[in-house]
C-alpha cells in the first residue's frame, strides 16, 4: 500500500502545543499526551481527526476534558480516528508501551539499560497518538519521571525548566523546547549516564553549554567529538552565517542504534560508533567519521530543524544539503583533495550500484511503501552531489545568497525541494528549470565523449552525448543539465591550454554546460594537440566514457593540474589493465602485467610527494566492488584473481620502493588525528599492504612489529588485518586471540575484530561467520554487530559471499528472516547484496533468486517486503 507524493494534502488539524509526561518503566512506560489542536486553515471544516499510533495500548482518552466513550472513536492497527471534533480543542490520551521489548529501535527503547528514542521518520507514533508527519510543528514541553537510582539523568529537547522528587522516591525533570518542531525531532534519554561539558560562545554572544553524555567507562572517549562540535559550530557561523539557537546542546552515545546519529532538537542521539574515539580503540577512519557525523547532525539544526521537510518525499531537501555541508566542512578541516577522492570513490561504487539495481529511485521518489527504506545513498549522497552542482553552477557567492534567502524565508516552516531550488534561482538569476530534472529522474547519466584536434585550423572539436539508462518504472529519460568542468592538457607542454569557445575566452579551467542529448563544443586557437581532462573534481554524478589510450592516461596521471583527475586517470589506467587480466583469467590464458601501470606506480613512488594522503589514494587499486561495477557481467573470481595479480606484480616489481616508503613514514610521535599524521599513516600502511601481498619476509616482520608495538588502533588494526588475511596462520592466530582478549570489554573494538576476520579471502569465511555468530560478544539485536559481521561479510568478502554452493547467500537470507522479526529496518538494508542478482552469471542468479523467494515466502514486515518485491519484480 504505497504512499504517493501526488496525494499530498495539508493535515486536517495541526498541533500548536504538545505536552508529554513519561512515567518510565522497562515493560510498562506510561505516556500522557495533551495536544492543543486546531483545524488547518487550508482544510475544510468537519473533517475527522486522524492520529497515527502503532504498538500502543490506549488507557484513557478525553476531548476538552470530557472522557470519550468507545463509540466516539475508532482504533486500528495504524492509529486512532475521532469522527467528530470541534475547530479547536484539547486532546488528552494516556498509553502504555514497552521500551524493553522494542527491538526495532524505533520509538522509545532501551539500549544497555538506557532509555532512548529514535523518531525519524515515523517512530513517534510508537510513543503516543499523534499526527506524525513533518508538516505538523508544535512547541513541546516534556516531563520525565524516573527512578532516581536507575535513571539519575533525564533528558529531552530544549531547556530544563523544573525538577524535583516525588513522594514515592522517583524524581522528575520538565523540559521545554520553545522552537516549534515536527514529532520526528522529539527525543528523550534516561539512565545512568555521565557527561563531559564544555562551552561555546556564538557569533552574537550566546553562551551555549555543550554536553556529551556517555556510559562512565567511555568518559575518556569524547574529546574528539567535542572538538569537532566546536569546530562545526564555528564553521557554520563563518561559512553559512548560521548560529545556534538554544542555551544547551547535548549529544548522547548509545550502543544500539539503527543508523549513525539523529539530529533531535538540542539533543542529538548518536550510535556510540559515531561519537566515541580513543587512539587505542579508534582508527583514523573512525576519527574522521566521527568528525563528519558530529558536524552533519549539528548542521541539521538549520538545514532540517529550523527549516524542515513538508513530507518525506522531500527527505533529500535536508539530507542532501546537510551531507553537502558536512563534506565541505570535512574538506576544510582535513585534506580537501583526499576528502573528494574518498567521497567520489565511495559514491561511484555504492550509489552507482543502487542506481543500476532494482531499488533505483530518484532523489525525490514519487512513491514508497516504507520510508525507512529511503534513507539511501541516492537521497543522501546523490542529493549532496546535486547541491554541489548548484554551488558550482551559481558560484559560491550566489549560492550563499540563495542559502540565506532559503533560511530566512522558510524559517520555522516545512517546505519542499522546489522552495530550495527557487531560492537558488532567485538569488542567482539562473534558470534552473531543466536542472530540476535531477530530482525526479532516477539512474546514472552516461556521457559519451570524443574529441578531434585539427592541426591545420588549431581547432579542437569535443562532442558530448548524454543518455540515462531506463530504471524500474521510468523507461523514458530526458536530457539533464550537466556541468562539465574541464581543461585541455597540451601534449607537448603538459600544461592546461587556454580555451576559447565561440569567441569567448574561458581560461585554462572552465565549466561547459551539456543540456541537450548531444552537443558539440568547438574550441579555437588551441595551441597544441590536447588531451581533455573532463569532469574535473567529479563535477557531475555521471559516468564518463572517453576513448583514452593508456598512454593518454599515464600522461594525465603525471600532468593533469586537477588532483582529482590525476587520481582518476590512475584508476582508469589500472582498470584497463585489470580488464585484460580478467579476460585472461576467464580464458585460462597466462596473465601478463601491463608495464605502463608498473611504470606509473614507480614514478609515483619515487617522485617528490606533496600530499601523502593523495599519494596513498593513487597507490590504491580500484576495489573489487568498483571493478565489478565496470563489468557487463560480474565474475567475482576473475576480478579477485586479476586484482591480486596486479597487487602482487606491483609488489614484486617495486618491492624496494614500497619498503623505502614504509620505512620513511614510520613514526612514534604521540597519536593525533591530524591530517599530516593521518596521511603519513595511510601511505605507510598502503606500502605495507603491498609488501604483504607477496608475504615478503620483511613485510611480515614489519606487520608483526607494528601489531606488537600497539601504538594506535589505526596501525594495530591494519597490521592485524594483513596478518589475518595472509596465509600465515601461525602469526595470525595468536595475534587475533590476543586482540580479542584484550578488547573483550569494548564493543566497538570487538566490531572491528569481527569485521577483519569475516573479510578474509580464505575459503572458510562462511563457516567463520557462523562460528562468530555464536560468540558471546555477538548479538543480532545490536545493529553494529550485524553490520560488523554479516554486513561486512556480504558486501566486502565478495569471493566468499558469492560462493558457488550458495552457502553465502543462504547465510544472509537466514539472518534477514530472523531480523525481519526483530528489526525490520536493519533486515531490509541487509538484503542489498542479494538484490543485485541480475549482475551475475546464471548459476549465481538462480541461487540468489531462490534465497529471495525463500525470504518472500515468510510473513514479512513492509520494509523487507518492499525490497524483496522490487528485487524479484
Ligand atoms: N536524520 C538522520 C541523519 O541522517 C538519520 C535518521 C534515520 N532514521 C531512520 N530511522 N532511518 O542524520
Ligand atoms: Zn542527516
Amino acid at each position: 500500500q504505497p504512499v504517493y507524493l501526488s496525494d499530498y494534502q495539508p493535515p486536517a488539524y495541526r498541533v500548536t502545543h504538545t505536552q508529554l509526561t513519561f512515567e518510565l518503566d522497562p515493560a510498562a512506560t506510561r505516556v500522557k499526551a495533551r495536544l492543543l489542536l486546531e483545524r488547518h486553515p487550508e482544510r475544510e471544516t468537519g473533517l475527522p481527526l486522524e492520529l497515527d499510533g502503532e504498538h500502543l495500548s490506549l488507557k484513557s482518552i478525553a476531548l476538552d476534558g470530557r472522557p470519550l466513550e468507545a463509540a466516539d472513536y475508532e482504533l486500528t492497527e495504524q492509529g486512532l480516528r475521532i469522527p467528530q471534533v470541534p475547530e479547536r480543542f484539547v486532546l488528552d490520551t494516556e498509553v502504555e508501551i514497552s521500551p524493553r521489548d522494542n527491538t526495532a529501535l524505533q520509538g522509545l527503547y532501551q539500549s544497555s539499560g538506557i532509555y532512548c528514542t529514535q523518531c525519524e521518520a515515523e517512530g513517534f507514533r510508537r510513543i503516543t497518538f499523534y499526527p506524525d508527519r513533518p508538516d505538523v510543528m508544535a512547541t513541546f514541553s516534556t516531563t520525565l519521571i524516573g527512578d532516581a537510582t536507575a535513571e539519575p539523568v533525564l533528558l529531552s529537547n530544549g531547556n530544563p525548566v523544573e525538577k524535583g522528587t516525588l513522594d514515592d522516591g522517583r524524581h522528575f525533570v520538565t523540559w521545554e523546547d520553545p522552537h516549534p518542531k515536527p514529532s520526528y525531532l522529539f527525543a528523550l534519554v534516561a539512565g545512568d549516564l555521565k557527561k563531559v561539558a564544555d562551552r561555546f560562545t556564538t557569533m552574537h554572544g550566546r553562551e551555549v553549554s555543550l554536553e556529551i553524555w556517555v556510559e562512565e567507562e567511555n568518559l575518556d572517549k569524547t574529546d574528539h567529538a567535542m572538538a569537532s562540535l566546536k569546530r562545526a559550530m564555528k564553521w557554520d557561523e563563518e561559512t553559512y552565517g548560521r548560529e545556534y539557537d538554544l542555551d544547551l546542546f547535548m549529544i548522547v552515545a548509545v550502543n544500539d542504534f539503527n543508523m549513525g546519529a539523529m539530529e533531535n532538537k538540542g539533543l542529538n542521539i548518536f550510535n556510540s560508533a559515531a561519537v566515541l574515539t580513543h587512539p587505542k580503540t579508534a582508527t583514523d577512519v573512525a576519527y574522521q567519521r566521527v568528525e563528519g557525523i558530529v558536524a552533519h547532525e549539528y548542521f541539521h539544526n538549520w538545514s532540517g530543524n529550523r527549516v524542515t521537510c513538508r513530507d518525506w518525499f522531500q527527505l533529500s531537501l535536508k539530507e542532501g544539503f546537510t551531507v553537502f555541508r558536512d563534506q565541505c566542512y570535512s574538506a576544510d578541516t582535513n585534506s580537501a583533495p583526499v576528502k573528494r577522492i574518498q567521497d567520489v570513490s565511495f559514491f561511484r561504487t555504492a550509489q552507482f550500484a543502487e542506481d543500476a539495481g532494482p531499488t533505483a529511485h530518484p532523489i525525490r521518489p514519487d512513491h514508497y511503501i516504507e520510508i525507512t527504506n529511503f534513507y539511501t545513498l541516492t537521497i543522501y549522497e546523490k542529493g549532496s552531489e546535486v547541491v554541489r552542482m548548484l554551488r558550482n553552477l551559481l558560484g559560491w557567492e550566489a549560492f550563499r545568497r540563495g542559502s540565506d534567502l532559503y533560511f530566512d524565508r522558510f524559517d520555522g516552516q516545512a517546505v519542499t525541494i522546489e522552495d530550495f531550488v527557487d531560492c537558488m534561482a532567485e538569488a542567482s538569476g539562473e534558470d534552473l528549470t531543466r536542472f530540476m530534472r535531477w530530482y525526479s529522474q532516477a539512474g546514472t547519466p552516461e556521457i559519451d565523449a570524443h574529441g578531434e584536434y585539427d592541426y591545420v585550423t588549431s581547432e579542437y572539436r569535443l562532442t558530448l552525448r548524454q543518455r540515462t539508462p531506463a530504471t524500474p518504472g521510468q523507461q523514458d529519460k530526458q536530457p539533464l543539465h550537466i556541468p562539465v568542468r574541464l581543461g585541455l592538457v597540451g601534449t607537448k607542454s603538459g600544461r592546461d591550454l587556454n580555451m576559447t569557445l565561440g569567441g569567448e575566452t574561458l581560461g585554462r579551467d572552465a565549466v561547459i554546460h551539456l543540456r541537450e542529448d548531444e552537443q558539440e563544443f568547438l574550441f579555437t586557437d588551441v595551441a597544441e594537440s590536447p588531451i581533455p581532462s573532463l569532469l574535473r573534481h567529479f563535477s557531475a554524478p555521471v559516468k564518463l566514457h572517453f576513448p583514452y589510450s593508456r598512454e593518454d592516461l599515464a600522461f594525465l596521471l603525471q600532468h593533469d593540474s586537477d588532483g582529482f583527475n590525476r587520481w582518476d586517470a590512475g584508476q582508469r589506467l589500472a582498470l584497463l589493465a585489470l580488464d585484460d587480466l580478467i579476460a585472461a583469467h576467464r580464458n585460462g590464458v597466462e596473465k601478463v602485467m601491463d608495464s605502463r601501470v608498473t611504470d606509473a606506480f614507480r614514478t609515483l613512488l619515487t617522485s617528490r610527494i606533496d600530499d601523502k594522503a593523495v599519494l596513498a589514494e593513487m597507490l590504491t587499486l580500484p576495489s573489487e566492488a568498483y571493478i565489478a561495477e565496470q563489468q557487463p557481467l560480474v565474475d567475482v573470481d576473475a576480478i579477485h584473481a586479476a586484482r591480486e595479480f596486479v597487487r602482487q606484480s606491483l609488489a614484486l616489481a617495486l618491492r624496494d620502493e614500497f619498503l623505502a616508503v614504509f620505512e620513511a613514514n614510520q613514526s612514534d610521535a604521540p597519536y593525533a588525528p591530524e591530517p599530516e599524521q593521518i596521511a603519513q599513516r595511510s601511505l605507510k600502511n598502503v606500502a605495507l599492504s603491498y609488501l604483504m601481498a607477496i608475504e615478503d619476509e620483511q613485510g611480515l616482520a614489519f606487520a608483526q612489529a607494528q601489531f606488537d608495538a600497539d601504538h594506535n588502533m589505526t596501525d594495530v588494526r591494519h597490521a592485524l588485518t594483513l596478518l589475518v588475511h595472509s596465509s600465515r596462520d601461525d602469526l595470525a592466530s595468536p595475534a587475533l586471540k590476543a586482540f580479542g582478549e584484550t578488547w573483550a570489554h569494548d564493543p566497538l573494538v570487538m566490531d572491528q575484530w569481527f569485521s577483519l576476520q569475516v573479510t578474509r579471502p580464505q575459503e572458510d569465511a562462511v563457516e567463520r561467520v557462523k562460528f562468530l555468530m555464536q560468540h558471546p560478544a555477538f548479538s543480532l539485536k545490536n545493529p553494529n554487530k550485524v553490520r560488523a559481521l554479516i554486513g561486512a561479510f556480504a558486501s566486502q568478502n565478495r569471493v566468499n559471499f558469492h560462493r558457488l554452493d550458495g552457502e553465502g547467500y543462504k547465510l544472509l537470507a537466514d539472518v534477514v528472516i530472523e531480523l525481519n522479526r526483530l528489526n525490520p529496518e536493519i533486515a531490509a538494508r541487509l538484503i542489498t547484496p542479494l538484490t543485485r542478482w541480475q549482475r551475475f552469471d546464471e548459476q549465481r542468479q538462480a541461487l540468489m533468486k531462490a534465497e529471495l523467494e525463500r525470504i518472500k515466502a515468510e510473513p514479512l514486515s513492509p520494509n523487507v517486503y518492499e525490497v524483496v518485491a522490487k528485487a524479484l519484480a
